[in-house]
């Protein structure tokens, strides 16, 4: 297991990364200074069956009396009545403000649990326990938080910084393989904005990353765990920096709300962006051809989207484009790499955004 710590003043706390880590639980958190007694897990239904019995019998043999609330999976479960399913159950049990709650599962979990600590008795002690890649490499770090709302994703919500992290990659393994390869898309985000090295890398492990070998998935997850660690350590609340994990996102996110949410998996849909946003690279910020090609490869490897399908909704895609511009007045805010591994945020016209596509 390797360590590290997320330097954020106040917000500060230790990242455990290791094959094996969920067992160590109960131990790693009396470590990071949490008290034991009345504490609760909070997990959804197919990670609860998988992994809920390791996290409590880990933690009640290091002293703590965890609850257990266990909620549907999948997204329409950051709702304000899931929500209130958890406050329920939390007073019910009487927990205090010492009282630590455990985040057990992926992103959805994450965030909720995440937002359920933030204004609980106005904030308990949280540890993420992140059990997807996504999870793993992206969500559980940065302290995002939050529920949607019928009127649009994660509209309520809190910057709320974990006690700790544990993210341990054999949970990996139970993974679903479109939900497995999902996550890839950020990790090769990391590579393709901040780390040439690791594209390298990725290129020659992406094989054995599908075949989920626990030793390339350790080094994974490390990496990218530290590389959004050094964004956020720089810039927390999102003031311009952390912008630049966006990459692929305008795109991205125009394509989930043109194909109706659902269709595509959310790093389906950033992997078509970065693709595109890899091209406009090339158009607009000295990328070299070479290497947008290389982005589309690794994408293509992971087993990934690289182009939107002939029967794309063309015209809602280009509204939801439309909406991103009056957001941003004249030009879109675009993030590009004028190299592989570094990243700049440009201003585009609609037009010249619509020229990746070409
Ligand atoms: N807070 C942030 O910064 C941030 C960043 C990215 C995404 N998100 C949020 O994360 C959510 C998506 O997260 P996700 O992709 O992890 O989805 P998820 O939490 O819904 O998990 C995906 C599916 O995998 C199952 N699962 C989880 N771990 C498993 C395991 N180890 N073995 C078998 N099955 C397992 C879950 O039950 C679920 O069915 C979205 O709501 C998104 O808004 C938040
Ligand atoms: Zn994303």
């Amino acid at each position: 297991m390797r360590s590290f710590r997320v330097d954020l003043g106040p917000g500060a706390h230790p990242v455990h990364v290791g094959t094996g880590a969920l067992d160590r639980l109960g131990d790693l958190a009396v470590a990071a200074g949490l008290s034991g007694g009345r504490s609760a897990i909070i997990t959804d239904e197919n990670v609860g069956g998988l992994y809920l019995e390791r996290a409590r019998h880990s933690l009640e043999t290091a002293g703590f009396e965890p609850i257990k609330i266990e909620l549907p999976a999948g997204e329409s479960s950051k709702s304000l009545m899931m929500l209130e399913r958890i406050y329920d159950r939390m007073v019910e049990a009487r927990l205090d403000r010492k009282s630590v709650v455990f985040a057990l599962g992926g992103g959805v979990i994450g965030d909720l649990a995440g937002f359920a600590a933030a204004t609980f008795l106005r904030g308990l002690p949280l540890v993420q326990v992140p059990t997807t890649v996504v999870a793993q490499v992206d969500s559980a770090l940065g302290g995002k938080t939050g529920i949607n709302h019928r009127a649009g994703k994660n509209l309520i919500g809190a910057f709320y910084q974990p006690r700790m992290i544990v993210a341990d990659v054999a949970l990996l393994a139970s993974l679903p393989e479109r939900e497995f390869r999902e996550g890839l898309a950020e990790v090769i985000k990391y590579g393709a904005i901040m780390d040439a090295a690791m594209f390298t890398d990725l290129e020659r492990d992406m094989g054995a990353i599908l075949a989920r070998e626990t030793g390339c998935l350790d080094e994974m997850v490390y990496r990218s765990l530290g590389h959004k660690a050094s964004v956020v350590e720089r810039d927390e609340r999102e003031g311009g920096l952390r912008a630049i994990l966006n990459f692929g996102h305008t795109v991205g996110h125009a394509l989930e709300a043109a194909a109706g949410y659902g269709e595509y998996l959310h790093g389906e849909a950033v992997a078509i962006g970065m693709v595109i946003a890899a091209r406009l690279s090339s158009l607009h910020a000295g990328l070299g051809t070479s290497e947008a090609k290389r982005v589309e490869a690794l994408l293509k490897a992971a087993g990934l989207p690289i182009a939107i399908p002939p029967d794309w909704r063309k015209e809602s895609f280009l509204r939801a484009l439309e909406l991103d511009k009056k957001r941003a007045g004249k030009g879109i805010e675009f993030v590009l790499l004028d190299r592989l591994g570094h990243a700049l945020t440009r201003g585009l016209r609609f037009e010249e955004i619509m020229a990746g596509f070409a």
